[in-house]
Protein backbone atom coordinates (compact mmCIF):
# COMPACT_ATOMS: atom_id res chain seq x y z
CA UNK A 1 0.00 0.00 0.00
CA UNK A 2 1.25 3.97 -1.07
CA UNK A 3 0.10 5.25 2.22
CA UNK A 4 1.47 8.46 3.21
CA UNK A 5 3.87 8.26 5.79
CA UNK A 6 2.25 11.68 7.60
CA UNK A 7 -0.70 13.31 7.70
CA UNK A 8 -2.38 16.53 8.27
CA UNK A 9 -5.38 16.97 10.09
CA UNK A 10 -7.21 19.89 9.58
CA UNK A 11 -9.65 19.85 12.53
CA UNK A 12 -12.78 21.98 11.36
CA UNK A 13 -14.75 21.39 14.59
CA UNK A 14 -15.04 24.68 16.16
CA UNK A 15 -15.91 25.80 12.17
CA UNK A 16 -18.09 23.86 10.55
CA UNK A 17 -18.71 20.99 13.67
CA UNK A 18 -20.72 24.22 15.95
CA UNK A 19 -21.85 26.20 12.91
CA UNK A 20 -24.98 23.82 12.63
CA UNK A 21 -25.69 23.17 16.11
CA UNK A 22 -28.66 24.62 17.17
CA UNK A 23 -27.53 25.21 21.08
CA UNK A 24 -25.87 28.13 21.26
CA UNK A 25 -22.03 27.57 22.42
CA UNK A 26 -20.80 30.63 24.31
CA UNK A 27 -17.60 32.00 23.01
CA UNK A 28 -15.63 30.89 25.63
CA UNK A 29 -16.30 27.48 25.68
CA UNK A 30 -15.53 27.88 22.08
CA UNK A 31 -12.43 29.54 22.77
CA UNK A 32 -11.64 26.18 25.70
CA UNK A 33 -12.00 23.56 23.02
CA UNK A 34 -9.68 25.50 20.72
CA UNK A 35 -7.21 25.74 23.13
CA UNK A 36 -7.20 22.19 24.18
CA UNK A 37 -7.31 20.96 20.70
CA UNK A 38 -3.85 23.35 19.61
CA UNK A 39 -3.22 21.26 22.87
CA UNK A 40 -3.84 17.81 21.83
CA UNK A 41 -1.06 18.59 19.10
CA UNK A 42 -4.07 19.69 16.28
CA UNK A 43 -1.67 22.47 14.81
CA UNK A 44 -4.21 23.63 12.38
CA UNK A 45 -7.76 24.64 13.72
CA UNK A 46 -10.72 26.41 11.64
CA UNK A 47 -11.65 28.33 14.79
CA UNK A 48 -14.70 30.32 13.19
CA UNK A 49 -16.12 31.70 10.17
CA UNK A 50 -17.37 35.79 9.39
CA UNK A 51 -20.65 35.19 7.39
CA UNK A 52 -23.91 36.96 7.97
CA UNK A 53 -24.54 36.43 11.67
CA UNK A 54 -28.05 35.97 9.70
CA UNK A 55 -27.36 33.23 8.24
CA UNK A 56 -25.04 31.52 10.41
CA UNK A 57 -25.93 32.73 14.03
CA UNK A 58 -23.92 30.08 15.71
CA UNK A 59 -20.93 31.75 13.68
CA UNK A 60 -21.23 35.57 15.14
CA UNK A 61 -19.29 35.48 18.21
CA UNK A 62 -15.96 34.35 15.37
CA UNK A 63 -14.42 37.62 16.61
CA UNK A 64 -14.57 37.12 20.05
CA UNK A 65 -13.10 33.91 19.40
CA UNK A 66 -9.79 34.27 17.27
CA UNK A 67 -9.35 37.47 20.05
CA UNK A 68 -9.44 35.03 23.29
CA UNK A 69 -7.42 32.15 22.17
CA UNK A 70 -4.28 31.42 23.64
CA UNK A 71 -2.48 31.45 20.18
CA UNK A 72 0.08 28.35 20.18
CA UNK A 73 3.25 28.50 18.41
CA UNK A 74 3.01 26.44 15.43
CA UNK A 75 -0.62 26.52 15.54
CA UNK A 76 -2.44 28.31 12.22
CA UNK A 77 -6.11 29.45 13.48
CA UNK A 78 -8.07 29.56 10.33
CA UNK A 79 -11.48 31.45 9.29
CA UNK A 80 -13.87 31.00 6.61
CA UNK A 81 -14.55 34.21 4.36
CA UNK A 82 -16.98 34.28 1.89
CA UNK A 83 -16.29 37.90 0.71
CA UNK A 84 -14.56 40.80 0.87
CA UNK A 85 -16.72 42.19 4.26
CA UNK A 86 -15.71 38.61 5.86
CA UNK A 87 -12.36 38.96 4.98
CA UNK A 88 -11.85 42.28 6.60
CA UNK A 89 -13.19 41.05 9.57
CA UNK A 90 -11.10 38.00 9.71
CA UNK A 91 -8.20 40.27 9.05
CA UNK A 92 -8.62 42.44 11.50
CA UNK A 93 -9.63 39.70 13.97
CA UNK A 94 -6.09 38.12 13.99
CA UNK A 95 -7.43 35.07 11.56
CA UNK A 96 -3.33 33.24 10.48
CA UNK A 97 -5.01 32.30 7.27
CA UNK A 98 -8.52 32.38 5.21
CA UNK A 99 -10.72 29.99 3.12
CA UNK A 100 -13.15 30.67 0.63
CA UNK A 101 -15.38 28.48 -0.12
CA UNK A 102 -17.06 27.20 -3.77
CA UNK A 103 -18.92 24.84 -4.89
CA UNK A 104 -19.13 22.09 -7.66
CA UNK A 105 -23.05 22.14 -7.75
CA UNK A 106 -25.13 25.25 -8.86
CA UNK A 107 -28.38 24.79 -6.41
CA UNK A 108 -26.56 24.35 -3.77
CA UNK A 109 -24.06 27.27 -4.45
CA UNK A 110 -27.38 29.46 -4.57
CA UNK A 111 -28.69 28.23 -1.20
CA UNK A 112 -25.17 28.49 0.49
CA UNK A 113 -23.69 32.14 -0.78
CA UNK A 114 -26.78 33.26 -2.43
CA UNK A 115 -24.72 33.54 -5.98
CA UNK A 116 -23.83 31.30 -8.81
CA UNK A 117 -20.72 29.59 -9.06
CA UNK A 118 -19.65 31.69 -11.73
CA UNK A 119 -20.59 34.31 -9.22
CA UNK A 120 -18.29 32.96 -6.05
CA UNK A 121 -15.54 32.94 -7.96
CA UNK A 122 -15.68 36.56 -9.11
CA UNK A 123 -16.28 37.44 -4.84
CA UNK A 124 -13.35 35.47 -4.16
CA UNK A 125 -10.73 37.10 -6.74
CA UNK A 126 -10.72 40.24 -4.49
CA UNK A 127 -10.03 38.05 -0.98
CA UNK A 128 -7.40 36.14 -2.69
CA UNK A 129 -5.92 39.46 -4.15
CA UNK A 130 -6.06 41.30 -0.58
CA UNK A 131 -4.79 37.90 1.09
CA UNK A 132 -1.68 37.83 -1.14
CA UNK A 133 -0.80 41.16 -0.37
CA UNK A 134 -1.01 39.94 3.35
CA UNK A 135 0.94 37.32 2.80
CA UNK A 136 -1.83 35.59 4.00
CA UNK A 137 -2.37 32.01 2.58
CA UNK A 138 -6.01 30.97 1.48
CA UNK A 139 -7.44 27.45 1.01
CA UNK A 140 -10.20 26.77 -1.26
CA UNK A 141 -12.97 24.69 -0.86
CA UNK A 142 -15.57 22.64 -2.86
CA UNK A 143 -18.55 21.31 -1.76
CA UNK A 144 -20.60 19.06 -2.93
CA UNK A 145 -17.94 16.84 -4.70
CA UNK A 146 -19.63 13.66 -4.87
CA UNK A 147 -23.15 14.31 -4.61
CA UNK A 148 -25.82 17.42 -3.92
CA UNK A 149 -28.75 17.44 -1.69
CA UNK A 150 -30.60 19.39 -4.50
CA UNK A 151 -28.93 18.45 -7.96
CA UNK A 152 -28.17 14.69 -6.92
CA UNK A 153 -25.22 13.80 -8.80
CA UNK A 154 -22.02 15.65 -9.72
CA UNK A 155 -19.53 14.91 -12.40
CA UNK A 156 -16.46 14.15 -11.19
CA UNK A 157 -15.12 16.95 -14.34
CA UNK A 158 -17.38 19.64 -13.04
CA UNK A 159 -15.63 19.19 -9.40
CA UNK A 160 -11.98 19.19 -11.25
CA UNK A 161 -13.03 22.86 -13.37
CA UNK A 162 -13.78 24.50 -9.82
CA UNK A 163 -11.25 22.67 -8.00
CA UNK A 164 -8.35 24.23 -10.73
CA UNK A 165 -9.90 27.32 -11.27
CA UNK A 166 -9.70 28.21 -7.32
CA UNK A 167 -6.18 26.63 -7.14
CA UNK A 168 -5.86 28.32 -10.36
CA UNK A 169 -7.04 31.96 -8.64
CA UNK A 170 -3.88 31.24 -5.68
CA UNK A 171 -5.40 28.72 -3.10
CA UNK A 172 -2.86 26.57 -1.97
CA UNK A 173 -4.82 23.73 -1.27
CA UNK A 174 -8.21 22.25 -2.06
CA UNK A 175 -10.22 20.78 0.26
CA UNK A 176 -12.83 18.29 -1.47
CA UNK A 177 -16.02 18.21 0.43
CA UNK A 178 -18.67 15.63 0.19
CA UNK A 179 -21.00 17.96 2.16
CA UNK A 180 -23.98 15.33 2.54
CA UNK A 181 -21.33 12.06 2.69
CA UNK A 182 -22.89 10.23 -0.07
CA UNK A 183 -19.64 8.80 -1.62
CA UNK A 184 -18.16 5.38 -1.23
CA UNK A 185 -14.93 4.08 -2.08
CA UNK A 186 -15.07 3.75 -5.89
CA UNK A 187 -17.03 6.97 -6.10
CA UNK A 188 -14.25 8.97 -4.26
CA UNK A 189 -11.55 7.60 -6.27
CA UNK A 190 -13.48 8.42 -9.31
CA UNK A 191 -14.04 11.95 -8.31
CA UNK A 192 -10.15 12.17 -7.25
CA UNK A 193 -8.84 10.62 -10.16
CA UNK A 194 -10.72 13.20 -12.02
CA UNK A 195 -9.52 15.98 -9.98
CA UNK A 196 -6.12 14.89 -9.68
CA UNK A 197 -5.56 15.49 -13.75
CA UNK A 198 -5.98 19.38 -12.68
CA UNK A 199 -4.75 19.90 -9.51
CA UNK A 200 -1.65 17.51 -8.15
CA UNK A 201 -2.67 15.18 -5.60
CA UNK A 202 -0.01 16.58 -2.98
CA UNK A 203 -2.52 19.98 -3.06
CA UNK A 204 -5.32 18.75 -2.06
CA UNK A 205 -7.59 17.10 1.25
CA UNK A 206 -10.63 15.47 1.58
CA UNK A 207 -13.10 16.70 4.08
CA UNK A 208 -15.99 14.13 4.73
CA UNK A 209 -19.33 14.45 6.08
CA UNK A 210 -20.25 10.92 8.23
CA UNK A 211 -23.83 10.82 7.16
CA UNK A 212 -23.85 7.27 5.83
CA UNK A 213 -21.11 6.49 7.89
CA UNK A 214 -18.64 6.17 4.76
CA UNK A 215 -16.21 8.65 6.07
CA UNK A 216 -13.54 6.20 7.08
CA UNK A 217 -13.67 4.33 4.09
CA UNK A 218 -13.64 7.02 2.19
CA UNK A 219 -10.15 8.45 3.88
CA UNK A 220 -8.93 5.03 3.58
CA UNK A 221 -9.23 5.05 -0.75
CA UNK A 222 -7.82 8.41 -0.84
CA UNK A 223 -4.87 7.94 1.55
CA UNK A 224 -4.11 4.91 -1.11
CA UNK A 225 -4.45 7.69 -3.60
CA UNK A 226 -1.82 9.58 -1.74
CA UNK A 227 -3.65 12.17 -0.61
CA UNK A 228 -2.17 13.43 2.96
CA UNK A 229 -4.43 16.25 4.59
CA UNK A 230 -7.90 14.95 6.22
CA UNK A 231 -10.23 17.59 7.39
CA UNK A 232 -11.99 16.35 10.62
CA UNK A 233 -14.43 17.29 13.56
CA UNK A 234 -13.77 16.39 16.89
CA UNK A 235 -16.64 14.99 18.36
CA UNK A 236 -18.11 14.34 15.02
CA UNK A 237 -19.91 18.13 15.42
CA UNK A 238 -22.03 19.51 12.98
CA UNK A 239 -23.13 19.58 9.03
CA UNK A 240 -23.80 22.34 6.92
CA UNK A 241 -26.61 24.66 7.89
CA UNK A 242 -28.12 24.71 3.67
CA UNK A 243 -27.52 20.95 3.22
CA UNK A 244 -30.47 19.15 4.58
CA UNK A 245 -29.91 15.71 6.28
CA UNK A 246 -26.45 16.65 6.48
CA UNK A 247 -25.05 15.42 10.01
CA UNK A 248 -21.18 15.64 11.17
CA UNK A 249 -18.04 15.92 9.63
CA UNK A 250 -15.83 12.26 10.42
CA UNK A 251 -14.66 12.59 14.27
CA UNK A 252 -11.42 13.41 14.46
CA UNK A 253 -10.74 10.28 17.57
CA UNK A 254 -11.89 8.03 14.53
CA UNK A 255 -9.47 9.19 12.31
CA UNK A 256 -6.42 9.41 14.40
CA UNK A 257 -7.61 5.79 15.48
CA UNK A 258 -7.42 4.55 12.26
CA UNK A 259 -4.36 6.50 11.39
CA UNK A 260 -2.27 5.56 14.15
CA UNK A 261 -3.38 1.82 13.01
CA UNK A 262 -1.76 2.25 10.17
CA UNK A 263 1.19 3.51 11.59
CA UNK A 264 0.77 6.97 9.88
CA UNK A 265 2.11 10.07 12.07
CA UNK A 266 -0.26 12.82 13.17
CA UNK A 267 1.50 14.40 16.03
CA UNK A 268 -1.84 14.06 17.79
CA UNK A 269 -1.97 13.49 21.64
CA UNK A 270 -4.79 10.85 21.84
CA UNK A 271 -5.83 11.17 25.32
CA UNK A 272 -5.74 15.18 24.94
CA UNK A 273 -8.25 14.49 21.97
CA UNK A 274 -10.65 12.43 23.60
CA UNK A 275 -10.80 14.86 26.45
CA UNK A 276 -11.03 17.54 24.20
CA UNK A 277 -13.90 15.69 22.45
CA UNK A 278 -15.94 15.36 25.62
CA UNK A 279 -15.67 18.80 26.92
CA UNK A 280 -17.68 19.77 24.14
CA UNK A 281 -20.09 17.23 24.06
CA UNK A 282 -21.19 17.39 27.64
CA UNK A 283 -21.54 21.46 26.44
CA UNK A 284 -23.82 20.10 24.38
CA UNK A 285 -25.31 17.71 26.66
CA UNK A 286 -24.70 14.10 24.91
CA UNK A 287 -22.08 11.85 24.29
CA UNK A 288 -19.14 12.79 21.23
CA UNK A 289 -20.32 11.13 17.84
CA UNK A 290 -17.28 9.21 17.72
CA UNK A 291 -17.26 5.31 18.50
CA UNK A 292 -13.57 5.56 19.61
CA UNK A 293 -14.34 7.74 22.28
CA UNK A 294 -17.20 5.95 23.79
CA UNK A 295 -15.51 2.87 23.13
CA UNK A 296 -12.94 3.92 25.12
CA UNK A 297 -14.90 5.71 27.74
CA UNK A 298 -16.85 2.34 27.94
CA UNK A 299 -13.15 0.94 28.93
CA UNK A 300 -12.53 2.97 31.71
CA UNK A 301 -15.94 2.79 33.45
CA UNK A 302 -16.00 -0.94 33.15
P1 LIG B 1 -26.04 37.93 0.66
O1 LIG B 1 -27.32 38.19 1.34
O2 LIG B 1 -26.08 37.56 -0.79
O3 LIG B 1 -25.01 39.13 0.86
O4 LIG B 1 -25.28 36.79 1.45
P2 LIG B 1 -25.09 40.65 0.52
O5 LIG B 1 -23.70 41.02 0.08
O6 LIG B 1 -26.24 40.95 -0.38
O7 LIG B 1 -25.37 41.30 1.97
C1 LIG B 1 -26.59 41.09 2.68
C2 LIG B 1 -26.36 41.37 4.14
O8 LIG B 1 -25.37 40.44 4.67
C3 LIG B 1 -25.81 42.76 4.44
O9 LIG B 1 -26.27 43.14 5.73
C4 LIG B 1 -24.34 42.52 4.52
O10 LIG B 1 -23.66 43.50 5.27
C5 LIG B 1 -24.28 41.19 5.21
P3 LIG B 1 -27.58 44.07 5.94
O11 LIG B 1 -27.27 45.32 5.16
O12 LIG B 1 -28.73 43.29 5.35
O13 LIG B 1 -27.65 44.22 7.41
N1 LIG B 1 -23.02 40.46 4.92
C6 LIG B 1 -22.20 40.01 5.87
N2 LIG B 1 -22.26 40.06 7.22
C7 LIG B 1 -21.22 39.50 7.89
N3 LIG B 1 -20.18 38.89 7.28
C8 LIG B 1 -20.10 38.82 5.94
C9 LIG B 1 -21.15 39.40 5.19
N4 LIG B 1 -21.37 39.50 3.87
C10 LIG B 1 -22.53 40.16 3.72
N5 LIG B 1 -19.07 38.22 5.37
C11 LIG B 1 -23.34 35.58 2.21
C12 LIG B 1 -24.03 36.27 1.03
C13 LIG B 1 -22.20 34.77 1.66
C14 LIG B 1 -22.81 36.61 3.18
C15 LIG B 1 -24.40 34.68 2.91
O14 LIG B 1 -24.98 33.88 1.95
C16 LIG B 1 -23.84 33.84 4.01
O15 LIG B 1 -23.36 34.34 5.02
N6 LIG B 1 -23.94 32.51 3.87
C17 LIG B 1 -23.50 31.58 4.89
C18 LIG B 1 -22.62 30.57 4.25
C19 LIG B 1 -22.07 29.61 5.28
O16 LIG B 1 -21.44 30.02 6.25
N7 LIG B 1 -22.28 28.30 5.04
C20 LIG B 1 -21.69 27.29 5.85
C21 LIG B 1 -20.22 27.18 5.58
S1 LIG B 1 -19.86 26.30 4.06
C22 LIG B 1 -19.79 24.66 4.55
O17 LIG B 1 -20.12 24.33 5.67
C23 LIG B 1 -19.24 23.64 3.59
C24 LIG B 1 -17.80 23.22 3.92
O18 LIG B 1 -17.71 22.71 5.25
C25 LIG B 1 -17.32 22.14 2.93
C26 LIG B 1 -18.33 20.99 2.78
O19 LIG B 1 -18.67 20.34 3.79
O20 LIG B 1 -18.75 20.79 1.65
C27 LIG B 1 -16.82 24.41 3.82
MG1 LIG C 1 -18.22 20.72 5.80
Amino acid sequence: MNFPKRVKIVEVGPRDGLQNEKQFIEAIDKIALIDMLADAGLDYVESGSFVSPKWVPQMATSSEVFKGVSRKDGVTYAALTPNMKGFEAAVESGADEVAIFGAASEAFSQKNINCSIAESLERFEPVVAAAKERSLKVRGYVSCVVGCPYDGFIAPEKVAEVAEQLYQMGCYEISLGDTIGVGTPASVQNMLTAVSTKVQVDKLAVHFHDTYGQALANIYAALQMGVSVVDSAVAGLGGCPYAKGASGNVATEDVVYILNGLGIETGIDFNKLLDAGWFISDKLGRAPVSKVSNAYRAQQTE
